[in-house]
């Protein structure tokens, strides 16, 4: 989520550092800035993709030979101009572009909200006034090293994450950057340095890079540059060579879009939850929900209307909102929903769940629900979105740019989000503090386990390449998992396009046991929650039909292997919490099945991203 260009040397910055933001459009496209040093400091910025920003930049002359540019993903603050990096200090000579999220953000406005001017919404913004106040006590230290020392002072006050870069008017031979949890790569070339989020943009100028690590920081001149830590003790780092083309870098070294946004899960998870729950209560604060308690007490039925991957993530959130909170809910995907005159009033909650936030069908269902009297809320990944924009309220799943058609992490934050909602309902009526507090420590260690999945991905490729080439396949879980099931049946179906079902397990003997056949491979869902038991029972019956079975199974589960000859076993967590981390090894084993078939893993054929028609 968002992306950082730095550059200083002896060519104009400008068109280098555009050119770099272009190479990380996908980090996000909200509002993209630069900001370059002549004899003065000049800052452009523009709401929207990067075209924007680089047609308004033809009405200015950049000859500066140091500069910072910056393209955001909005987290905090709306897509606004004054929202758009690089913020600037009161003095007007310091700029700064940031990565990350600065917790404590409101702590450090309050305390500086006398002496200086803010002009944004963002967390980030508080980053370079703080700098400026420290920087202006360092009146004693008059050389390039007052801009690092007053970095890195700043810096010890800040809680979160950053990735970024400084740099002010009366040093123009220095940038300051510095990392804690946001990527920062330093690209070394010939009396010239780049800075940027990863090394795609510097690839076409030099293949010689330095990693900072979390907690370092660089202070780069075009003849130089040295290495610190917090503590401003100097360290020595490594140039590295890069191999990477141009093509694979725009994934991060992936080979594709999707197994990029498959391995950003446990991040982007983290993403998602971050600020929004409280242990201490067991609940979660969603500010989005905008309804009173008394709203909320009104609401006697939640509706959930969404298309695709996102209607399979809604089943999820069915069996959250209606054991966490005890609230009847449907779900409705939105094509149909938009047709039935569904029964809908002043008492319903509807959410509107959507990557893209502009699905066609999605965006009319919700019309709809509002004209009914509904409350309508969205539940969206894409910033500013019509979705987002038509909902009375709602929540942004942070889940950053997704590029592959076929939705992974967009998938994974929805769950997490309604998780929350749930939670949150619930604890405003019935659910106990003990409960609440276990699922968000049960929450807290997803990111952990799913790193743990990604450790058997070899194993799942394996597998790929021993069942590419059945024609059908047949999913099957029972409660939770049954919607894991019906989405790992649609990732499979989507990128490799191999016919496949998928089934609640318990209704297999009222029609499915007919297909059972040696060519008819089932992929069961077999993990250790309520209905454990009866999965198991289902699964015999399966086998007993000489069926080939693949199993994803709880580590630890022996019974498991006596079932089936595949057996994949994932950590165990919380029965409501298991789609996080169910789903996984279905996307893991689609994707690697799509890669040996030599489809078009990111772009299959006749799909979209994004559904803008009806
Ligand atoms: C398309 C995409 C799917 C996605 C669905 C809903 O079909 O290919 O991956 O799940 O639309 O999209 P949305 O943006 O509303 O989540």
């Amino acid at each position: 989520m968002c992306g950082i260009v730095g550059y200083i040397g002896n060519r104009e910055a400008g068109p280098i550092l555009v050119q770099g933001l272009r190479r990380l459009e996908y980090r996000g496209y909200d509002s993209a800035g630069v900001a370059v040093i002549d004899n003065e400091l000049t800052r452009v910025r523009a709401v929207g993709k990067i075209d924007n920003l680089a047609e308004k930049l033809k009405d200015f002359n950049l000859n500066g030979k140091a500069g910072i540019a910056h393209t955001r993903w909005a987290t905090h603050g709306g897509v606004t101009e004054a929202n758009a990096h690089p913020h600037i200090s009161c003095d007007g000579k310091l700029v700064l572009v940031h990565n990350g999220i600065i917790e404590n953000y409101r702590e450090i406005r309050d305390r500086l909200k006398d002496e200086h001017k803010f002009d944004s919404e963002t967390d980030s913004e508080v980053l370079v006034h703080l700098i400026e106040d420290h920087y202006n006590k360092l009146e004693s230290v008059d050389d390039d090293s007052r801009l690092r020392k007053a970095v890195e002072t700043a810096l010890s006050h800040v809680r979160g994450t950053y990735g970024l870069v400084a740099m002010h008017s009366d040093h123009s031979d220095c940038l300051v950057t510095a990392r804690l949890g946001s990527p920062i790569v330093v690209g070394v070339g010939d009396s010239e340095y780049y800075i940027a989020s990863d090394a795609t943009p510097m690839l076409a100028y030099t293949k010689k890079v330095v990693f900072l690590e979390d907690g370092e920081l660089a202070q780069i001149s075009k003849s130089g540059f040295e290495t610190f830590n917090l503590k401003d003790e100097q360290i020595v780092k490594c140039v590295e060579e890069i191999e990477w083309d141009d093509e694979q870098a725009q994934k991060q070294g992936h080979p594709h879009f999707m197994i990029k946004e498959i391995f950003d899960q446990p991040t982007v998870f983290e993403d998602a939850i971050r600020g929004r729950y409280d242990i201490q209560e067991g609940t979660a604060h969603l500010g989005g929900l905008n309804m009173t308690e008394e709203e909320m007490h009104k609401v006697d039925r939640i509706v959930l209307i969404a298309c695709g991957t996102a209607s399979y993530a809604a089943m999820v959130g069915k069996y959250a909102f209606e054991r966490l909170a005890g609230i009847p809910t449907e779900v409705d995907v939105a094509s149909e929903f938009r047709y039935r005159d569904p029964i809908i009033n002043e008492k319903t909650l509807v959410f509107a769940i959507s990557q893209s936030g502009e699905t066609a069908d999605t965006l009319a269902a919700l019309r709809e629900a509002k004209r009914k009297g509904a409350f309508v809320r969205g539940i969206v990944n894409t910033v500013g979105s019509t979705i987002a924009r038509e909902t009375d309220g709602g929540t942004y799943i942070h889940a950053g740019p997704e590029l592959a058609v076929a939705s992974t992490k967009a998938y994974t934050n929805m769950v997490a989000i309604m998780l929350l909602y749930a939670l949150q309902f619930g604890r405003s009526k019935r659910l106990s503090l003990a409960t609440g507090q276990r699922l968000l420590h049960a929450m807290r260690e997803i990111p952990e386990k799913m790193n743990k999945i990604f450790e058997l991905n070899n194993d799942i490729k394996k597998l790929a390449e021993k069942y590419k080439n059945y024609k059908d396949f047949l999913f099957l879980g029972r409660g939770i998992n049954f919607p894991v099931a019906l989405e790992g049946s649609h990732k499979l179906k989507e990128i490799s396009y191999i016919h496949s079902e998928a089934y609640p397990a318990g209704e297999m003997k009222h029609g499915v046991n007919a297909l059972l056949a040696e060519d008819f491979p089932v992929f069961a869902l077999m993990t250790k929650n309520q209905l454990y038991e009866k999965m198991r029972s289902n699964i015999e019956e399966v086998r007993a039909r000489k069926t080939p079975i693949l199993l994803v199974a709880n580590i630890g589960d022996e019974k498991a292997r006596e079932l089936a000859e595949d057996v994949i076993y994932i950590p165990p967590t919380m029965e409501l919490l298991e789609p996080l981390l169910n789903t996984i090894p279905l996307q893991l084993f689609a994707y690697h099945v799509a890669v040996l078939l030599g489809r078009d893993v990111d772009r299959p054929r006749n799909l979209a991203k994004s559904v803008t028609v009806e």
